[in-house]
């Protein structure tokens, strides 16, 4: 759901499930050591969003409450950090109206969650809402950064 196999398409899926070294590099990280992890964190451009699964589905993580609580503090911090307002919400169900109402299936967030089991999984969609997309001007850089680290120091007090 929300991929192709066509290789010349931006959202093609790869001939099979791991098929990459890197994708393969990040699996093997997560299950090795998934004993010494509570949250896998996935940066992605661009929309202001901090998402939590599910991207394959629209319904709920039976935690979904649990999920928020934490987005909600970390949407906060953000907010207090550089002014800048992000929308929170599963992938498929986010406050806004703008992008994320498509499934979209075979992301590093949701298999963290269901397969290597680390209780927080969380993709956060970087600047901006869409005015300059993924080319962001240079002086947003270190803002992005700051507010990003502000973000991260609050999830792991938050979780
Ligand atoms: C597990 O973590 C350790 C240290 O953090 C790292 O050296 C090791 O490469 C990781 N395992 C895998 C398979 O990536």
């Amino acid at each position: 759901i929300g991929a192709t196999s066509d290789p010349c398409s931006s959202i093609y899926a790869g001939p099979y499930a791991f098929s990459e070294p890197e994708t393969r590099a990040v699996r093997d990280f997560l299950l090795t050591n998934r004993s010494t992890l509570v949250a896998c964190i996935t940066f992605h451009s661009y929309g202001q969003f901090l998402l939590h699964p599910w991207g394959y589905t629209s319904d709920l993580p039976e935690d979904h409450e649990k999920l928020m609580f934490v987005l909600d503090h970390v949407v906060a911090v953000i907010q207090s950090t550089t002014g800048k307002q992000y929308t929170r919400g599963s992938s498929t169900n986010s406050d806004s109206d703008q992008l994320f109402t498509d499934e979209a299936a075979g992301g590093s967030d949701d298999w963290a969650k269901a397969v290597a089991g680390l209780p927080f999984s969380f993709t956060f969609e970087l600047r901006d809402h869409g005015l300059h997309g993924f080319l962001v001007p240079e002086d947003e850089i270190e803002e992005s950064g700051r507010e990003m680290f502000a973000a991260l120091n609050e999830l792991q007090s938050a979780i």
